[in-house]
């Protein structure tokens, strides 16, 4: 049975007098590739971040997995996010005092996994996105494009139910671009991981089960593509 991994309801956030989110209504199906598109400044990161439980919203509900994480204390919702949450920050957040390595194995150390496991786990997720002769290197040593990739190894290491990614392609070239979105695919057929992308890119759209157009803060449509062989 399928259900809303994701499910917001009468969502509304302003910074100061400047409303950015009006009343959004927005449910988002378990195992979905879930795109966001929309125009600079329109409202994209704060929405997810509010989903993902980095931003407060002003009202509103917001479920994840049937969990209304207002109703979370500080330690439950970072638990809770360190599991079933894979974020990928649009500038990136790698962590500049430790190796490649060593920030793409944070989520699974957070998880309590243990440490050679977890080294083992980074090689192989650092090879699928074509970093395993950067893994010594620091995050300020790597090309922009290399940054993006290591975010993305990191949002995806403890496969979590949900990947929230914001721009993941917007530094990489086509081919590198569409490597990472098709290990996003791959996580989303293997292991049902529902993946919600916000992007400008449009040739990773072929990825999409549904794109959601977002203008000056409000969802106008929702389209649910034809997949082709993505
Ligand atoms: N912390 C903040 N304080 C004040 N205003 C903010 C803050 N964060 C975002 N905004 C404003 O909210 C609006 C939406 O920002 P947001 O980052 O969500 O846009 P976006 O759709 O992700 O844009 P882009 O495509 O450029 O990344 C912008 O006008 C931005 O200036
Ligand atoms: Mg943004």
């Amino acid at each position: 049975m399928s259900f809303d991994i994701i499910r917001c309801v009468h969502l509304s956030k302003s910074f100061l007098n400047l409303a950015v989110l009006k009343d959004i209504d927005l449910a988002i199906p378990t195992g979905s590739i879930f795109m966001i598109l929309g125009p600079s400044g329109c409202g994209k990161t704060t929405l997810i971040s509010i989903i993902a439980g980095i931003l407060k919203k002003d009202s509103g509900t917001c479920m994840l997995l049937n969990h209304d994480l207002d109703h979370m204390s500080s330690k439950e919702l970072t638990a809770f996010r360190g599991k079933n949450i894979g974020f990928v920050f649009q500038n990136y957040h790698l962590i500049s005092t430790i190796s490649v390595l060593d920030n793409a194995m944070v989520p699974l150390l957070i998880n309590g996994v243990d440490e050679v496991v977890a080294k083992n786990k980074a090689r192989e997720i650092l090879s699928k996105v074509g970093l395993s002769n950067r893994e010594h290197l620091y995050p300020d040593q790597l090309s922009g494009g290399e940054q993006q990739r290591l975010a993305i190894a990191r949002g995806v290491i403890h496969e979590p139910k949900i990947l929230i990614c914001d721009e993941p392609t917007a530094a990489l070239d086509h081919e590198t671009g569409d490597q990472v979105v098709g290990l996003i695919s791959n996580m989303n057929k293997n292991f049902q991981t529902t993946a919600v992308i916000v992007t400008h890119d449009h040739r990773i759209l072929k990825y999409a089960d549904y794109i959601a157009h977002i203008e000056d803060g409000r969802i106008v449509s929702i389209e649910q593509p034809k997949k082709d062989n993505a």
